[in-house]
Order: structure tokens, then C-alpha cells, then sequence
């Protein structure tokens, strides 16, 4: 039988410290240590464990009317960090990573992501949607297709904060109904 208590407040009955959460320098520090691609339930398990002040995050926040903008905090041969900013409406195209794998924390607003499946003879559909809010953490093994976006219906900001292992390339892109797949980059002059 377990003798772990799962309350509050059960750390100081067993004298034991909660781990310490993570600013974003923390976590970028613990990202420009890694030699290797960190695997999705690593990405996931850091990004759950943040605790980023509005401070912190001022240097990659900016907004800009026709889409939305990616600012890079960092980024090594393994792995990278990107904050995206958007506004009511903005989306991706739908996409894969391409061999990376990525976890998104929705820092602040509400993010929707729809999932999508792809067969070569009858093309991409529509699979499932769903709804993030802040402190929410989602994410995106390989092969898996997807559209992120701040619905326009939100009437807020979105903020969400990036980690892809390894870091994103060229992209593939595509349409519903259609086995069509094109090559994408995103935007690099913004990071
Ligand atoms: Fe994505």
C-alpha cells in the first residue's frame, strides 16, 4: 500500500522540496544543453513545469496585423524554442513538421487546433478539433497534421510558447480533400 499523499501541502509532511519550476531562461538554458533531440514527452514535461512572468516574455512579444509573428528565443542543432503571437483569426496553414516533433504551451488566450488525416488517394481530411486555454499544454509527434490558430471568435491576443525537436525546416503544407502537398517555410525575417 502507498504511503504518498496526493494534497496539498503533503510535501511539508514529508519534508520533501516540489521541484522547482522553470523561468524561460531556465528553460532555454536547459534546451541550449542538449546535444540530442529531447523526445515529445521531455518537451512536454518541461513545458508543463514553466512558470514565466510577462517580464520574461516582453522581449518576444509583438503583434502584427496580416499574420501571426514567430519570435526565436532559441535554438541549436537539437532543438528550439519560438514564442508566437497572434491575433483574433490568424492561423497556420495546415501542416506537418516534417521528422520534428513539437509540444505548444498556450501561454495566454485560447488556441484551437484541428487534426487531420492523410491518405495518398483520397487526400487530407478532417479528423478532430480542439480547444487550449491558458497554462494548457498541446503537442505534435511525427506524422501528425495539424492547423493551430487564435479563432477569430476569441476576441483576444493568443500567446503560445514553442518547442520542436529538431528544429523546424521545411515544412509540408496541405488542403483538405486534396493529396497535394507543397513545401513550406516559415517566415525566417521575423526571428
Ligand atoms: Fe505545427
Amino acid at each position: 500500500m502507498s504511503t504518498l499523499v496526493d494534497s496539498p501541502g503533503s510535501s511539508q509532511i514529508t519534508g520533501a522540496k516540489p521541484p522547482a519550476r522553470l523561468s524561460l531562461r531556465g528553460l532555454a538554458e536547459i534546451l541550449e544543453a542538449q546535444r540530442t533531440p529531447p523526445t515529445l514527452e521531455q518537451l512536454y514535461e518541461w513545458l508543463e513545469n514553466t512558470e514565466i512572468s510577462r517580464e520574461e516574455l516582453k522581449p518576444y512579444l509583438g503583434f502584427k496585423e496580416g499574420n501571426y509573428w514567430r519570435h526565436r528565443v532559441c535554438r541549436n542543432e537539437s532543438v528550439e524554442m519560438l514564442v508566437l503571437c497572434w491575433r483574433p483569426g490568424h492561423r497556420t496553414p495546415i501542416h506537418d513538421h516534417n521528422g520534428s516533433h513539437g509540444a505548444v504551451l498556450v501561454y495566454d488566450g485560447v488556441l484551437w487546433e484541428s487534426n487531420f488525416k492523410f491518405d495518398e488517394k483520397s487526400g487530407l481530411a478532417y479528423q478532430e478539433g480542439r480547444e487550449y486555454r491558458s497554462g494548457q499544454v498541446t503537442g505534435a509527434g511525427v506524422p501528425d497534421i495539424h492547423q493551430l490558430g487564435n479563432p477569430d471568435v476569441s476576441g483576444q491576443n493568443l500567446i503560445t510558447i514553442h518547442v520542436y525537436a529538431p528544429p523546424l525546416g521545411v515544412l509540408k503544407t496541405y488542403k483538405v480533400g486534396s493529396p497535394e502537398i507543397t513545401l513550406y517555410t516559415p517566415d525566417e525575417s521575423t526571428v
